[in-house]
């Protein structure tokens, strides 16, 4: 991993092959910031026209290349546009740092200066800095074959803290790429699960799994049944980060399917590899309980994961079934696609059990979220203030979300004529189909507890690179889980 250092002084002087410096946009040049005097005057005073020249005018994340002129000890300088100065914000700033710090990959050293929140342009190099390693024989990742990512970035104006902060939010976020962009053969429910408990016992976390024998002896049936199926055992995984002192406690739920194949309800063959990803929310839950126990923050968590694979075979559950989520709720199965929900009902009843204070589930739960909100922003649903909280957090750390309403005509499509609710509309009519899943887990939450379900199905996975975001697993929303976490913390 990049390693970020604290800096400080003047750029100009820095000690790296490469310098990364932002400019705002002007009408015909960039506009340069004071604090690139002494970087302007080593290009004799004609850094900002060059740049001009070079067709980059400071528009945001615009990216120019030069050769250093002599006077710097830099080979390199990128330049990236902010965007207009009145209007730079920390997302503008990760992603500049992400765009400049991805350009700078095969070099081993590079320093970065832009003017505003340094927290956020060292949080977008450390997220611009990661790279999927792979399965390639002959070494890619373990050896060095020249676009790998930079060996140290230093942050000038980043404090020590600051940069510590970043730092833990990107190994965790890169964690949870790493799991999401696993090959299912690679992460099946029994693996996940001794991986999350290795994270989190050297985070110093505390770990509990259930295998099958406990999980039929708790009576979780939905996990059972959408696990039935594979040869790889389901799991429930719970993590408790208890600090000293803290008030609040805040219950984290993920789904956790580690390849969702439809079931006996088979899925079509085109696009059943992304199907791998289906785990995304549990790992993003796991990655911020693990940031919030590094970051040492004042709130207890206690994240639970449902861990399982939904496949086909003489012992997968079917759509006719009725089954019984832990707690004692039955539900009538209409597809066996719809599995997401029935793992999260069993752990969201478990979860209930220690009596948090809130309630925040995360999955990949439906095609119809990137259906209505695109694939950039999660579906929130729940109450309405813990919605608006996450909707006022995302906006801040550049993982949008958008509350969604509970119509109650869908709400009715719900119903169930032989189980105390339906797993999906009835007919299975498409109306809705975001807010179907969240109405279906709005049966397991008592309505007084703040809790909010995020349906992360098309912000999970990204298909280009962007910014700080590479293409594949982006490891959202555990940015914003964190920021949230920190709002509960005393
Ligand atoms: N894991 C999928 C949802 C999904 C789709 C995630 C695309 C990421 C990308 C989920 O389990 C699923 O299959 N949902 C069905 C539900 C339907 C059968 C009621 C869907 O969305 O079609
Ligand atoms: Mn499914
Ligand atoms: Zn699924």
């Amino acid at each position: 991993m990049t390693d970020l250092i604290s800096a400080s002084g003047d750029i100009a002087a820095a000690d790296a092959e490469v310098l990364v410096v932002g400019v705002f946009s002007g009408e015909d040049a960039p506009v340069l910031p004071e604090s690139l005097a002494s970087v302007d005057a080593a290009f004799g005073g004609r850094f900002a026209e060059q740049l001009a020249t070079l067709g980059n005018t400071g528009g945001a994340s615009s990216l120019t290349r030069l050769p250093a002129p002599d006077g710097l000890a830099a080979k390199l300088v990128v330049a990236v546009g902010l965007g207009d100065a009145e209007h730079l914000d920390d997302e503008i700033l990760r992603r500049a740092a992400g765009t400049a710090v991805r350009a700078a990959f095969g070099k081993d050293t590079v320093a970065i200066a832009f003017e505003g929140d340094p927290e956020a342009t060292a949080t977008g190099a450390a997220l611009g800095a990661y790279k999927f390693d792979g399965y390639k024989t002959g070494g890619n990742g373990a050896e060095r074959n020249g676009d790998d990512a930079p060996q140290t970035v230093a942050v000038y104006g980043a404090s020590e803290a600051a940069v510590a902060k970043a730092t833990v939010l990107a190994e965790s976020v890169a964690l949870v790429k790493d799991w999401s962009d696993t090959p299912a053969n690679l992460l099946r429910p029994p693996a996940f699960a001794i991986e999350i408990e290795q994270a989190a016992t050297a985070a110093g976390i505390e770990v509990e799994i259930l295998a099958a024998e406990a999980l039929s002896a708790g009576g979780y049936g939905g996990v059972l049944a959408v696990g039935g199926g594979s040869s790889a055992e389901p799991r429930l995984v719970r993590l408790s980060y208890r600090p000293e002192g803290a008030a609040k406690h805040v219950a984290l739920v993920g789904k956790g399917i580690t390849f969702d194949s439809g079931g006996i309800n088979i899925k079509p063959g085109a696009g059943m590899w992304d199907m791998k990803g289906d785990m995304a929310g549990a790992a993003a839950v796991v990655g911020a309980t693990l940031a919030a126990a590094k970051l040492g923050l004042g709130v207890n968590v206690t994240c639970t994961v449902a861990l399982a694979e939904n496949m086909l075979s003489g012992s997968s559950f079917r759509p006719s079934d009725v089954i019984t989520i832990r707690g004692g709720m039955t539900v009538e199965i209409l597809n066996t696609d719809a599995e997401g929900r029935l793992v999260l009902a069993d752990a969201i009843s478990r979860a209930l059990e220690d009596e948090p204070d809130a309630l925040y589930d995360v999955a990949t739960l439906t095609g119809g979220q990137p259906i209505a909100l695109g694939r950039r922003t999660m579906g929130l649903m729940g109450t309405e203030a813990e919605t608006e909280r996450l909707r006022r957090i995302g906006e801040a750390t550049g993982e949008h979300g958008w509350p969604m309403p509970f119509p109650e005509d869908i709400v009715k499509l719900m119903e169930s004529s032989i189980a105390d609710v339906s797993q999906c509309a009835t007919g299975l009519k498409r109306d809705g189909h975001m807010v179907q899943g969240g109405i279906f887990l709005s049966k397991f939450v008592p309505e007084e507890l703040p809790w909010a379900h995020l349906d992360i199905a098309g912000p999970a996975d990204s298909d280009s690179t962007y910014g700080y975001i590479s293409k594949g697993a982006t490891g959202r929303p555990v940015r914003t889980l964190v920021a949230l976490l920190e709002e509960f913390a005393a």
